[in-house]
């Protein structure tokens, strides 16, 4: 634990427990790395890391809480692709998504899976597509809302078969996924983090991973590039950031307790279990994370005009 001063040198950094906001509901795929990573960063900081989730409006709501927070160093925040894409879907934010924030560094990029009820009526990824394009009016697809990343996965699925289905937004894809396992809903895309147990567990119907490359926990499961959507890929990068004004002394420990979680064997191991891995320890950095939303901010804008998609 490193004792460390901010503005008195009897006041050590941290000397109480530190708030993880996530902008998801709890018991899904962002929660489930903010806890991870919370549980390792307590280890090193020496106080507890305890994450509160805001829910709400694809992770806008929680977005813009974590702005408004007090810098004192004892709000952080964990978002993911959502903090780039909501200002191209937001006509109004409560918040800017680079100014308003310090940046702590990324932390891992997390596959994204096609997975639907355990009963649907398709095979493989080939008859799933065929299904949907033929019941475009009946099927329908769950999301985290405007904003989130099933909500991105989808608006690039649906662009890409040509076909607008019904979706059914949740506070995160936690909730969603019990939807999904009583049969209330369809299908959704939402990331390994949260896909792999039901998947390995038998209880839902998984097609295809959205990344270029197979998932070595999901080795079963083909990529959607090869199995009927070419050159479809997303995977959903996670970053810890603060409120703007936080000290940059605060900010210098919080970027090393980061870098040593990612290091941590009990992290690394579950995120392999569960599709994933930290990012290089390299990349877990304010100006690798400020770099990265910014060039990421760029590169939806023009995606997201074209397939129009929107929020007020
Ligand atoms: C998302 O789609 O962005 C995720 O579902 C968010 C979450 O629930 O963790």
């Amino acid at each position: 634990m490193g004792a460390f001063s901010t503005a008195h040198a009897n006041d050590p950094y941290p000397s109480k427990p530190i708030t993880m906001l996530v902008p998801f509901a709890a018991g899904g795929p962002t929660d489930t790395v903010a806890r991870l990573l919370g549980q390792s960063m307590s280890k090193d900081l020496g106080q507890q890391v305890i994450v509160e989730n805001v829910g709400g409006a694809g992770g806008t709501l929680g977005a813009g809480r974590a702005a408004k927070s007090p810098n004192d160093g004892y709000t952080i925040f964990l978002h993911h692709i959502g903090h780039s894409t909501a200002p191209s879907l937001y006509r109004k934010l409560s918040y800017k998504p680079v100014d308003d924030f310090e940046f702590i560094g990324l932390v891992t990029d997390v596959p994204m899976t096609i997975v639907a009820r355990g009963d649907f009526p398709a095979k493989n990824m080939q008859e799933f597509l065929a299904y949907v394009k033929a019941n475009k009016d009946k099927v329908t697809y769950a999301n985290a809302g405007i904003g989130s990343a099933s909500h991105l996965c989808g608006m690039l699925f649906m662009t890409a078969i040509q076909t607008d289905l019904t979706t059914v937004p949740y506070k995160g894809t936690g909730p969603a996924m019990n939807d999904l396992l009583g049969g209330q809903v369809d299908f959704m895309c939402d990331q390994t983090t949260n896909t792999t147990s039901q998947i390995k567990g038998g209880k839902i119907k998984a097609y295809a991973v959205t990344t270029k490359t197979k998932v070595p926990s999901l080795p079963d499961l083909p990529t959607l590039d090869k199995s009927g959507l070419p050159g479809f890929e997303v995977a959903v990068w996670h970053g810890l950031y603060a409120p703007k004004g936080t000290p940059k002394l605060v900010i210098d420990r919080l970027v090393k307790s980061l870098q040593l979680a990612l290091k941590d064997p009990v992290v690394i191991a579950r995120m392999a279990d569960l599709g994933t891995e930290p990012v290089d320890p390299k990349r877990a950095t304010p100006e690798a994370l400020k770099k990265h939303l910014e060039s990421e901010i760029a590169r939806w804008s023009p995606i997201i005009a074209k397939a129009g998609q929107y929020a007020d």
